[in-house]
């Protein structure tokens, strides 16, 4: 792709002019496509003088702080330091059940946890993977009306700690930030993940948060993603993940009568995620996932597909 191998080189030494001989630049990881795509290329320009910060909130999936470690240190070889905060967030969610007010908790406590690991490496520069859709999106919306669900980001931050901020694909839309990602050197599994929301199961464990219900939820969300890969469907999906629902369901297990945990599965086809359908997945698929949640997920009894088209759903639960 000639027109992204002349955008890195223009990128690469725009970023170097910028930051000079021996600034320091930090930015929050996700394993997400933006984060990851602006850290490798400001690693391509800087190399060690970019320092990375891996947040684990403990509202991740089945083996994704692990799995996104090893793609961006080991693979992709960018310096970057994992931070287990796991009860910090847990504990500031105990007890918070509305998906707005947990959106903050969440939006709140990482602010605390990345201003603490990024004054401690005292940088000169924040890293953003900000893309044009969000910088159209913050200058058209002038008000709180036009946010449906506030999302998480690290807005504020930038002046609070004296930083200057870096944002080298605020020119790119998405579809050409997944072609510098194949450009740099990214695996096609990692540049064709479906988003995942900065709260993470947060929002998808419905009502209380414990990490007994966060448990059962990445089990459940564990199994659905594996059998969609499976049988093909990944790649066809704009999104698809389970649901910890609020509410228990009466079931029957030999002779006994179980009130148990209902997961809910959602799969959506989008193209830019503000509308969606929901996808129809094959039943003997459906069929293979429900069996296995069931047998395999101890303290669930049901499970439900969500048939519900956005709008006048919305792709989350909450
Ligand atoms: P909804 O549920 O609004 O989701 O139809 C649209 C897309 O946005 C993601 N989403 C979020 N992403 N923080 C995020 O970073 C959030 O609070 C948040 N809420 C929703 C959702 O996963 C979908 O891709």
């Amino acid at each position: 792709d000639w027109y992204m191998e002349a955008f890195l080189e223009e990128a690469i030494r725009t970023i170097r002019e910028q930051t000079g001989e021996h600034a320091l630049v930090v930015g929050a990881l996700s394993g997400g496509v933006d984060s990851t795509v602006a850290a490798l290329l400001v690693s391509r320009a800087i190399g060690d003088r970019f320092r990375g910060i891996f947040v684990d909130n403990g509202l991740l999936r089945k083996n994704e702080a692990t799995d996104v470690m090893a793609m961006l240190r080991d693979q992709m070889h960018v310096q970057v330091d994992c931070i287990n905060a796991s009860t910090h967030f847990l504990d500031a969610l105990a007890g918070v059940t509305d998906p707005e007010e947990k959106r903050k908790t969440i939006g709140n406590q990482f602010i605390k946890v990345f201003e603490e690991q990024a004054r401690k490496i005292s940088a000169d520069f924040l890293l953003q993977g900000t893309l044009y859709p969000d910088v159209i999106e913050s200058i058209s919306h002038k008000g709180p009306s036009a946010t449906i669900k506030t999302h998480h980001n690290v807005g504020g931050l930038p002046q609070r700690m004296r930083l200057k901020l870096i944002e080298p694909l605020r020119y790119l839309f998405k579809d050409e930030v997944r072609k510098l990602g194949l450009v740099l050197g990214l695996p096609a599994e990692v540049v064709y993940r479906h988003p995942f929301p900065g709260p993470g199961l947060a929002i998808r464990v419905l009502g209380e948060i414990t990490s007994e219900r966060l448990n059962k939820l990445r089990e459940a969300d564990a199994i659905f993603l594996h059998e969609l890969r499976r049988a093909g469907l990944y790649e066809q999906i704009g999104q698809a993940f389970a649901v910890l629902l609020s509410s228990k369901a009466v079931g029957v297990m030999g002779d006994f009568r179980t009130y148990e945990e209902v997961i809910a599965l959602r799969a959506v086809a989008t193209s830019d995620y503000m509308t969606a359908d929901w996808y129809p997945l094959p039943f003997e698929v459906l069929r293979r996932i429900s069996l296995r949640i069931v047998n395999e997920v101890s303290g669930v009894n049901r499970i439900v597909y969500d048939v519900t088209s956005k709008p006048p759903g919305t792709i989350e639960w909450e």
